[in-house]
């Protein structure tokens, strides 16, 4: 395979990473200009059986195929695309909730740099008080049978992390950084709000002070002035706790105010990185300009355009070349040919269409 990590130059310098990889086999490492997190040619495929008594296998879903990216300790990357491009997928596969297909995911864990690939399974307990998920729906993912104590202090219990007034302390203190009242920390899930819900649901991520946070549309099922609350107190823990966070959207408008970068997703591949500034000034990608076309505009007198044209590819049969190029008003014939592959058109900014300007 083409080695795309050198090709997209990702500034390093000297080969920092490579010399620092080697360095992590024998000794302790840390630099805090050094990626939290570097995604090199990461896949997860499911297979598809045939129904009835001999499954075979008689097809592919290339749910996330071959995404590469670069995060820094501290800073946030927007992963947005619509429903059904892989963006869950790549959480959980980042994070080791599934397994891979192929790839690197190259984590600093402060002490040691590990690839989450190819760690043993026994060895990734430890890890996982390091990397936490908040989901969308704050309900489902809140068992409503265990109190609000008890939803935020799983985690320690479970890695025996604290136990007696330790354990009470600590949960008290986390409540009180999501603007919860301690005191209805005996209170069951169904007596909140939803905008509620998910501070215990990120209280819950939080207490055991991981660096790498996803959050799966953690704010997408709440109405729009809770979500501005909920990303503000999300910025607001990420200054006071050093997190870096993974911020998955399926709107280019929630991720705006909080990323500093930001990967547009369609069927599995990256097709456009970018800082956020230069995503939303200077977008590249026809589906990019899609997206942002259909981002609510503030100003009243704008025309909305909230509808996103063209079908979705079915994943699991994707035509061979571009594979947006059933939707993109200014496809060529070269485009249904030739599978696109990202290149760099400016400082961190990457595309992979045909006809932007730039390719080489
Ligand atoms: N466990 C699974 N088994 C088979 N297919 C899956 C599984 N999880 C997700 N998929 C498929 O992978 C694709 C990407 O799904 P997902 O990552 O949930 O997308 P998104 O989060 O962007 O909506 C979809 O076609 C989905 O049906
Ligand atoms: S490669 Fe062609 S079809 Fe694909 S996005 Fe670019 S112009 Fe459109
Ligand atoms: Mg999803």
């Amino acid at each position: 395979m083409k080695d795309r990590f050198k090709e997209f130059e990702w500034e390093d310098k000297e080969g920092m990473f490579e010399v620092a990889l080697d360095k992590a086999l024998d000794g302790k490492f840390k630099d805090e200009h050094f990626p939290l997190l570097r995604v090199k040619n990461l896949c997860k495929y499911f297979p598809i059986y045939s129904k009835g008594f001999l499954k075979k296998q008689i097809g592919t879903i290339k749910a996330v195929d071959d995404i590469s990216f670069d995060l820094m300790p501290g800073e946030t990357l927007g992963l947005v695309g619509e429903s059904g491009c892989g963006k869950t997928t790549a959480g959980r596969t980042i994070l080791r909730a599934l397994d891979p297909t192929s790839g690197e995911v190259h984590f600093d864990t402060f002490t040691k740099l590990v690839d989450l690939c190819k760690i043993p399974e026994k060895k990734l307990k430890p890890l996982r008080t390091k990397m936490q998920m908040i989901f969308q729906d704050p309900y489902a993912s809140l068992n409503p049978r265990m109190t609000v104590r008890q939803i935020v202090a799983e985690p320690l219990v479970i890695h025996n992390l604290a136990k007696g007034q330790e354990l009470e302390d600590r949960v008290v203190e986390m409540l009180r950084k999501v603007g919860l009242k301690p005191e209805h920390r005996t209170r069951y899930p169904h007596a909140f709000s939803g905008g509620q819900r998910q501070r215990i649901g990120i209280a819950r991520a939080l207490i055991m002070h991981p660096s790498l946070v996803v959050c799966d549309e953690a704010v997408s099922a709440l109405d729009v002035s809770v979500q501005a609350q909920v990303i503000n107190l999300l910025q607001d823990l990420q200054e006071d706790l050093g997190l870096t966070y993974i911020f998955i959207a399926h709107n280019l408008g929630v991720v705006k105010h909080i990323c500093d970068d930001i990967a547009v997703m369609y069927a599995g591949r990256i097709v456009e990185l970018a800082k956020t500034d230069d995503l939303f000034n200077d977008p590249r990608h026809p589906y990019t300009k899609m997206l942002l076309s259909a981002v609510p505009n503030p100003d009243p007198d704008v025309p909305m355009n909230p509808a996103l044209s063209g079908e979705v590819p079915d994943i699991s049969n994707l035509p061979p070349g571009c594979s947006f190029h059933s939707r993109c008003s200014i496809c060529k014939e070269g485009c249904k040919d030739e599978k696109q592959e990202l290149f760099k058109v400016g400082d961190g900014h990457y595309v992979s269409c045909n006809l932007v300007d730039g390719k080489k």
